[in-house]
């Protein structure tokens, strides 16, 4: 099992593991004009890049990650952005917002963990999203076919369409796809990559 803590400790020292700009596709969603998100609950934040970038687009960012080391460090480069972002080091595993809580946008973007830690933060989010709320996430695909590969060899941590469509049932597709994309975050995520991209948005908006 990856230390987590450690990664975040030994990069700190090194530069950053997946870049300090935010995900490409966070970015894309962002840039949508159908996105009108005023709250975001980033899941595996990690060193904070995706809420970070939120909160500078004046977005309300809670985020949450497992690693205490990687969400200190996330705090520390929040602080020197300027940005405030609620942020919480919990494992997905068992981590619970208070019943009410509500935000207009979940962001899982490449959560590394057992399918069935990302089958219950899938469902947590979709219990937490307002009504027209969006569901967005970028993880490694299954390896659908020969070619670039990069991320866990383990099957167990990567990602497939239909366990997003199995788990978010009722929700309106918006995209949902499987393909290559050269990604350029990072010493980690640096170069063609199978990935899945999924977002959907909850019903009632
Ligand atoms: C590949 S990193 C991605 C971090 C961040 N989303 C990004 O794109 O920069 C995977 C993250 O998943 C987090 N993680 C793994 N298992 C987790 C769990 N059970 N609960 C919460 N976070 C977890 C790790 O601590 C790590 O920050």
């Amino acid at each position: 099992m990856v230390n987590w803590d450690k990664r975040y400790a030994d990069a700190e020292a090194s530069g950053a593991m997946f870049g300090r700009a935010a995900n490409n596709y966070v970015v894309q969603t962002m840039a949508r004009g159908d996105f009108r998100a005023k709250t975001a609950l980033c899941l595996a934040d990690g060193d904070g890049r995706n809420g970070r970038f939120l909160a500078s687009r004046e977005l309300a960012v809670t985020a949450v990650d497992l690693s205490a080391v990687g969400t200190d460090l996330a705090l520390r480069l929040d602080t020197e952005a300027g940005v405030k972002v609620e942020r919480i080091a919990a494992d997905l595993a068992d981590w619970k917002p208070d019943c009410e809580r509500r935000w207009d946008a979940v962001f899982l973007i490449y959560l590394h963990c057992s399918r069935a830690v990302r089958r219950r933060a899938v469902e947590l989010a979709a219990r937490h999203l307002t009504p027209g709320g969006w569901f967005i996430a970028e993880g490694f695909a299954m390896r659908v076919y020969d070619g670039p590969h990069m991320g866990p060899p383990d099957s167990d941590l990567l990602y497939s369409v239909s366990d997003f469509d199995a788990w978010l049932g009722g929700f309106e597709v918006m995209e949902a796809l499987t393909g290559v994309v050269r990604l350029q975050e990072g010493a980690k995520h640096q170069g063609l990559a199978q990935v899945v991209r999924y977002a959907a948005l909850r019903s009632g908006g």
